[in-house]
């Protein structure tokens, strides 16, 4: 496939601008050969993280490192304590955006019409959405998950078209590889890469081969490089490993 590989840290509730430090540091030192990079750290640090990557612009030339969102409000703007504009992460750098993470989906209650409503925002915005799917153990176990992860993609698709996807980044993340340490295998997930690039494929051939589908779930240097060879795998999403900077450096060169 031709697809540029995208390696994106999602520091979820955790990290601190020492890190953001560390990471501009050592992708200084990277030259050619780089995925795509996306840091989505706490909206907070955004400000401070892009003036750092303002100021290390001329160094960090070798490399394409963006910054994200890791979730944003479906509404534009208004009486919403507590929430975050698309227009907002636009403003502080971010070029892309996480929607539907499943700790949003669970914790927060995001049901699928939200995330869907959360999609579409974040396009009218500019920004690209990594939009996130995933099946729970118990389904997958009830041979339920081809199921769970359709229902979930056709409620954002049922919303915004196929064409819409021209502009967006999926990420398969299964729950229970999610900070377990126990990723899914290798072909576990070019087994549900491939059907969801099948099931966008239906709808529009070269939607569903252009679109990047990212493995999140306990990656890590150990296993990413089997993980992201898989042909339908086109880099990750990584949440623990990302609050490492050495061990996110290599991952983005393990995909590079
Ligand atoms: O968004 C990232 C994922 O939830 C994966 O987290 O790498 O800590 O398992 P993890």
């Amino acid at each position: 496939a031709t697809r540029r590989p995208l390696v994106a840290a999602n520091w979820k509730m955790a990290g601190s601008l020492q890190l953001a430090q560390e990471l501009i540091q050592k992708f200084s030192r990277i030259s050619g050969g780089s995925p795509d990079v996306v840091l989505c750290p706490p909206s907070v640090y955004l400000d401070n993280i892009q003036r750092k990557l303002e100021a290390a612009s001329q160094t960090l030339s070798g490399c394409s490192l963006h910054l994200g969102g890791q979730n944003l409000s479906h509404q534009e703007f208004g009486a919403y304590t507590g929430e975050i504009s698309g227009g907002m992460l636009k403003e502080f750098g971010c070029k892309y955006v996480i929607i539907g993470h499943s700790e949003r989906r669970r914790m927060y209650g995001e049901t699928s019409d939200m995330v869907a409503e959360k999609f579409a925002m974040a396009q009218k915005m500019g920004l690209t959405p990594i939009l996130c799917v995933g099946e729970s153990l118990a389904a997958r176990q009830a041979n339920r998950t081809f199921e769970v992860l359709a229902g979930e993609l056709d409620a954002v698709l049922d919303k915004v078209g196929i064409m819409a996807f021209d502009n967006a980044v999926l990420a398969y993340e299964p729950l229970w590889a999610i900070g377990t340490g126990k990723s899914a295998t290798p072909e576990q997930a070019q087994e549900v890469h491939a059907y969801l690039r099948q099931r966008l494929s239906a709808l529009s051939p070269y939607e569903g081969e252009k679109i990047r589908i990212l493995y999140g779930g306990s990656v890590k240097p150990s296993n990413a490089a089997d993980l992201f060879t898989q042909p339908d795998v086109d880099g990750g999403l990584v949440g623990g490993a990302s609050l490492n900077a050495s061990e996110f450096v290599t991952l983005c060169r393990i995909a590079s």
